[in-house]
């Protein structure tokens, strides 16, 4: 079976065995019977380098559903099954008024992923709006609930990439939404400038949403024209002294305050001036846009992409002495 059409890279790998799960009871029955290492659990595959051949049953979690738990006049708590597309979730809280998620338009994947990795941009993350989450154990089959302290949510990470990894099996998500006073995010100048193109002036959710989805279309690749999984790498956070050494000899090097003594730098600034900006080998690339993300044009294999990725990591490293670490998953 092969999992091209599953992962957000179009990485044409095969797998044993393929399983849609539609229902916890039959996810349930899946895990009874079958021993948690001969399973691989997809989500949306938006976040994962595959490299090789698959040699076990790929579970690919389809659970639908958007489900209001509770409302009072001025929020709403929604719960949502894992299998719901992210983007098509914002989208819905987006029409029926519900403020929270506007920010994170268009970033692919699945709604049970994006607790994993905190996902997060424009100034706006996951844990932001999260209530909680439910799993399943994959082994014992105990169905937990995880409030937003037991995830333990930092950039781009969580407890289910470090201490639970690949021990839960997230079914659904809750997030708080508001129906009124949305708090709006408009810290990202990109932000700003786009609302100021379309001269909107009062901006509701729909238009953050909407700047948001231009922003995004003009930098990233839409995955399903190029293969890509968004930033391959995370923004590193550097002490603030290496941040000042770095300024004195780049004096434009830009960045994000993380605390008086962490600064963190964007990782696609790092590659793009080390010459790497729409650097092509083959089928493997760095987007012509956006150096932070690179791209599979067609037939490249995850080996490849991930030669790549170790070659920008050296290079970035020669010239700035600042390791990258991958913000991707990948599968070895
Ligand atoms: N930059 C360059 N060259 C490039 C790319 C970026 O010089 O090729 C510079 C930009 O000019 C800008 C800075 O780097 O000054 C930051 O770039 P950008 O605003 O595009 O954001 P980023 O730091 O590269 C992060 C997230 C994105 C998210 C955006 C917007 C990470 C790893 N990435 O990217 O998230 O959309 O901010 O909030 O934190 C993702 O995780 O998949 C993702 C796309």
């Amino acid at each position: 079976f092969s999992l091209k059409n599953y992962n957000s890279f179009g990485i044409d790998v095969r797998a044993d065995k393929f399983v849609s799960v539609s229902s916890i009871d039959d996810l349930r029955r899946l895990l009874k019977k079958s021993y948690s290492s001969e399973l691989f659990i997809l989500g949306g595959g938006s976040n994962m380098l595959l490299t090789e051949d698959v040699h076990k049953t790929v579970v690919h979690i389809a659970l639908k559903g958007i489900e209001v738990v509770s409302e009072n006049e001025n929020e709403v708590i929604l719960e949502v099954a894992a299998g719901e597309n992210w983007h098509e979730l914002v989208l819905h809280t987006i029409e029926k008024g519900f403020g929270g998620l506007e920010n994170l338009s268009l970033i692919p994947g699945n709604v049970g992923t994006s607790p994993i990795q905190n996902i997060g941009a424009y100034g706006v993350e996951l844990k932001d709006s999260f209530v909680s989450c439910h799993a399943i154990n994959i082994q014992t089959l105990e169905e937990k609930e995880f409030t937003r302290k037991d995830c333990n949510f930092g950039y781009r990470n969580s407890v289910f990439k470090n201490e639970l990894k690949g021990l839960y099996i997230i079914t659904s998500v809750r997030f708080r939404l508001t129906k009124k006073d949305h708090q709006l995010n408009l810290d990202y100048g990109a932000i700003r400038n786009e609302l100021e193109k379309s001269g909107i002036k009062n901006p509701g959710i729909k238009d953050i949403s909407n700047a948001v989805i231009t922003i995004r279309r003009s930098k990233l690749p839409d995955p399903k024209e190029i293969g890509n999984s968004g930033s391959f790498f995370k923004n590193p956070v550097i002490t603030r002294n290496q941040f000042e050494e770095l300024q004195r000899d780049h004096p434009d090097i830009p960045s994000y305050h993380v605390s008086d003594d962490e600064t963190k730098i964007p990782a696609g600034w790092l590659i793009d001036q080390s010459g790497l900006k729409g650097y092509r080998n083959g089928d493997a690339g760095v987007h012509k846009n956006q150096a932070l993300v690179l791209v599979n044009y067609g037939e490249a294999t995850g080996e490849e992409i991930l030669m790549l990725a170790k070659m920008i990591q050296d290079k970035v490293s020669q010239k700035f002495g600042v390791p990258l670490e991958a913000e991707v998953n990948i599968i070895e």
